[in-house]
């Protein structure tokens, strides 16, 4: 039987349909190239904003039609999703065979097995020989409670993972093949098992000669320890690149918004870090429009923008989510109002990226390259930067020189030395 998995979301989602895809590959099943080729479709949901469920229901209704042509097409909705509104998708979709929300991912090798016909296991179907870099989730959930969030809602509170599981799972991700390993938490400076934090955590992972680079996701500014400053800094197998989500410039708006800091600490911390790891990387994410967002707050953000210079900035539009504090407020902003400031900020912070990218012109970069077509490969500096390059050879899993000649806001490529 063949499979399809459209993943919505985060990495977290991303993680969970690579060990959905390894148990279907271990069940004998194959990877379809596309939807319309596959037996079993898994749609994997997301909740964060609004536009994330109305990709899942515009799928699904495309899957209603492949349905009523090929009714043996098996149709399953996991995530986030699935999680909290299992009820509105069996009621919506009535073709939809089974629902696992994201708590539940355990039940998703027994649920399965009921629609393979000739379950097989199939070892040798599993194609990891050119992965390079792996996900390892170090915690689940979130306790932060920020207003306009419905994650800590769907995933539950926070827990950390037993580094010895971490460890054998990174073990076993390197023995594999991969290269790379990324920590992934809805805020892993906040890890802690048994009196291991995160920064000790990093310790233990480095220890492991086969773990060349280390990357990690996502951090909260008001856990972001002088201790963990001090590892990146000394530590070169942690890569050059901090996503540090700021959310607002406005104190008004991070104190409705529940996140535990103000703009000037944030401030500090950015450029602690800037001054301690001179080659690092900055990204940040920015909510455009929460409720009571005056046109001082907006400019509060736009300036911090600039002063802060990102290597890169998501700018998402507030959505209103069910189960969240914000969702109450009566104070919204119009839509249209959140569409020109979200044009405003990224066409600002586009010309930072890109200028701050700029800096890499002639440079020789070190890269390692995750994938090849056509002899053109796709790889990745240590700040986190997409680097393409021309090659007859495929390099995957190498780390190779690039002399950088062309710079997008969030790409660049070069030659290979
Ligand atoms: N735990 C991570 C974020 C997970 S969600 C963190 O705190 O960084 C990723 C991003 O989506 C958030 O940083 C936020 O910028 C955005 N986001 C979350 N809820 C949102 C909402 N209701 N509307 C718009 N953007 C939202
Ligand atoms: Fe959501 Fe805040 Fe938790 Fe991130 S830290 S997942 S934004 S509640
Ligand atoms: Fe991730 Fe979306 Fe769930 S951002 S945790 S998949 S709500």
């Amino acid at each position: 039987m063949k499979f399809y998995i459209e993943t919505i979301g985060c990495q977290m989602n991303v993680n969970d349909s690579n060990k959905m895809a390894e148990i279907l590959l271990e069940k004998g099943c194959v990877s379809a190239q596309d939807m319309l080729n596959a037996d079993i479709v898994i749609i994997n949901t997301c909740s964060v904003r609004f536009s994330a469920e109305h990709k899942a229901y515009s799928l699904l209704g495309r899957l209603k039609e492949q349905k009523e042509i090929n009714p043996n097409l098996v149709i399953g909705v996991t995530g986030c999703m699935a999680q909290y509104a299992s009820k509105e998708i069996k009621s919506r979709c009535k073709y939809v065979d089974f629902v696992i929300g994201a708590k539940e991912t355990d039940l998703f090798s027994q649920t399965i097995s009921k629609y393979i016909s000739t379950e097989k296991n199939f070892e040798a179907n599993k194609h990891k020989n050119n992965e390079v870099f792996r996900y390892i989730t170090i915690m689940r959930g979130c306790s932060n409670f920020c207003s306009y969030c419905i994650v800590p809602h769907v995933r539950g509170p926070e827990v950390s993972i037993d580094y010895n599981e971490i460890i054998r799972e990174i073990d076993k991700a390197v023995n594999d093949g991969a290269k790379e390993i990324i920590l992934l938490g809805q805020n892993v400076n906040s890890y802690n098992y048994e009196g291991i934090n995160f920064t000790r955590l990093l310790q233990k992972i480095s220890q492991s000669d086969k773990v060349e680079r280390i990357r990690f996701m996502t951090n909260h500014p008001k856990d972001f320890s002088d201790e963990l400053i001090k590892e990146i800094a000394v530590n070169n197998k942690i890569c050059r690149h901090i996503h540090l989500p700021l959310q607002s410039g406005s104190n008004a708006i991070l104190k409705a918004m529940n996140r535990k800091y103000t703009y000037e600490q944030y401030e500090t911390l950015f450029n602690k870090i800037k001054q301690s790891i001179p080659d690092i990387n900055i990204t940040s994410d920015i909510i455009i429009g929460f409720p009571g967002e005056t046109d001082e707050d907006f400019k509060a953000t736009f300036e911090a923008s600039r002063k802060l210079q990102f290597g890169g900035l998501f700018i998402f539009k507030y959505s209103s989510r069910p189960k969240t504090l914000a969702s109450k407020l009566k104070n919204t902003v119009p839509l249209e109002i959140i569409k020109k400031r979200h044009t405003l900020l990224l066409e600002d912070s586009n010309i930072i990226s890109k200028k701050i990218n700029e800096k890499y012109i002639n440079k020789v970069v070190e890269v390692l390259v995750e994938s090849f077509e056509n002899n053109t490969a796709q790889a990745k500096n240590s700040q986190n930067i997409k680097v393409f390059f021309d090659t007859d050879n495929n390099l995957v899993g190498q780390k190779v020189n690039i002399k950088i000649t062309k710079v997008l806001p969030n790409s660049m490529s070069g030659i290979l030395q």
